[in-house]
């Protein structure tokens, strides 16, 4: 037999004759995001099992090390002999997230002895889950990974897909590539320790997720938006966690599944994803992703509301939402129209040559604005305006850093 169907359904193997051969090579991934709340309690062999007896090195970033590193050692030390793991700290932060970051986990990873049989455990934010999956992608041209996300950004959004990268001088995750987790772990119990702005900053990727394909997600954020930040620091919070966390994290894997290598380039979840990357690098990461998404958002929405696209009272309550979660939606340093105008040509050229904007419409979803052509410097500059009146009018000075 020279071809067959791998599990998925696809055909793999050998087909063709003559003057052609056509391999037929399986590409498809799955792996399971685990909701598990005792991660590090030696009694829950939920990462124990993940990890199945393979060498291991994970990476910690130094405020993940301080917090957890001695109840991970305990946990390793209690299901691992001592020489199938290690620990390391590295600081991975938006400006060190660089390949040679990446190569210098390759060459931690070599003196360590990980083959190709061995894995990479990233445990930590986005930033450094990013880097790890990365290195873990090239390492041996490619070895495991596992994902422990720290941030909410990582469980709901940087944790969930197969997307790798590391930034490349002014490009945020220019280099990279797609490589699949061999499994997620989300213990929600992480995130107590946040600081309040990273849990704001994670709450705009579940606004993003939730006003494009989720009207009823978008009405629970809305309806418990007083009480969101502090449910993910208390216990009493759990429920309202869970359930926000699991239903964001479907609606991100229904998003990404159809299309995980992004041959299709009209896609909802770049909403907030079109204006945010200028913002984050031109205030040299001052503004941290998710809150740059979060912005994003406000003037994607007032776009909406300038093009006529959105009902009044969806327009009102997304404004509501995030500001509500810790955010104030104008940057006098960012919002500068014109060179955010110039900057969509490089998201165009990412974009196959499309802008391909998402817009919030009507009472829930959105639209695209699909050619650079049809979106008027005009419009951004009235857009931004009516957001500098509204902050201006309530008596903010243009430092939106004190959000959160
Ligand atoms: N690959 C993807 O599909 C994807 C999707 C979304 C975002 N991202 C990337 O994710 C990055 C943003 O990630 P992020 O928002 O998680 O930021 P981050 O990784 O910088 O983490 C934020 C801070 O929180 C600290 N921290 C982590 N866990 C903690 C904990 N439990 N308690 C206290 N402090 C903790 C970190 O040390 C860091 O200082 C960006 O680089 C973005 O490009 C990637
Ligand atoms: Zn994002």
């Amino acid at each position: 037999m020279k071809s067959r169907l791998d599990e998925s359904g696809n055909q793999i193997g050998v087909s063709g004759s003559g003057s052609k051969i056509r391999a037929n090579f399986s590409l498809s991934s799955s792996y399971d995001i685990i909701f598990e709340e005792r991660m590090l309690d030696p009694e829950v062999d939920t990462l124990a099992s993940m990890i199945g007896g393979r060498k291991c090195m994970f990476i910690l970033s130094p405020r993940v090390t301080e917090l957890y590193h001695d109840l991970l050692h305990s946990y390793l030390q209690h299901w691992l002999e001592p020489a199938m793991f290690s620990i390391v700290t590295l600081p991975v932060t938006e400006e060190t997230k660089t390949f040679e970051t990446a190569m210098k986990m390759c060459s931690v990873a070599a003196e360590f002895g990980l083959d190709r049989k061995s894995l990479f455990v990233a445990m930590g934010g986005g930033v450094l889950m990013d880097t790890v999956g990365f290195a873990a992608s090239v390492y041996m041209r490619r070895i495991n990974f596992l994902r422990i996300p720290t941030t909410l950004v990582g469980q709901i959004d940087a944790g969930v897909g197969i997307k790798t990268g590391v930034n490349f001088g002014d490009r945020k995750n220019f280099i990279g590539s797609f490589h699949a987790p061999a499994g997620v772990i989300n213990d929600s119990t992480f995130l107590r320790t946040l600081d309040p702005r990273e849990i704001s900053n994670g709450l705009s990727e579940m606004v993003k997720i939730a006003v494009v394909s989720d009207r009823g997600l978008f009405d629970m954020l809305h309806d418990s938006r007083h009480s969101l930040l502090s449910s993910y620091r208390s216990a009493d919070g759990r429920e309202l966690v869970r359930k926000i966390n699991f239903r964001s994290s479907e609606r991100m894997i229904e998003q990404l599944s159809d299309n995980p290598y992004e041959k299709e380039l009209e896609r909802l979840v770049d909403f907030g994803h079109t204006f945010s990357p200028f913002m984050e690098v031109q205030s040299g990461h001052r503004i941290r992703h998710g809150h740059a998404v979060a912005l994003d958002i406000a003037l994607s929405t007032e776009i909406s509301s300038v093009l006529g696209l959105i009902s009044d009272s969806f327009y009102g309550e997304i404004m509501e939402l995030l500001e509500d979660i810790g955010f104030t939606l104008y940057d006098a340093e960012v919002f500068d129209a014109h060179r955010m105008y110039q900057s969509l040509d490089s998201i165009t050229l990412r974009r196959g040559g499309r802008l391909n904007l998402v817009l919030p419409r009507g009472d829930g979803g959105a639209t695209f604005l699909r050619d650079l052509s049809e979106f008027r410097l005009s419009t951004l500059k009235s857009s931004i305006l009516r957001l500098k009146e509204r902050y201006m009018e309530d008596g903010y000075d243009g430092d939106a850093s004190s959000c959160g």
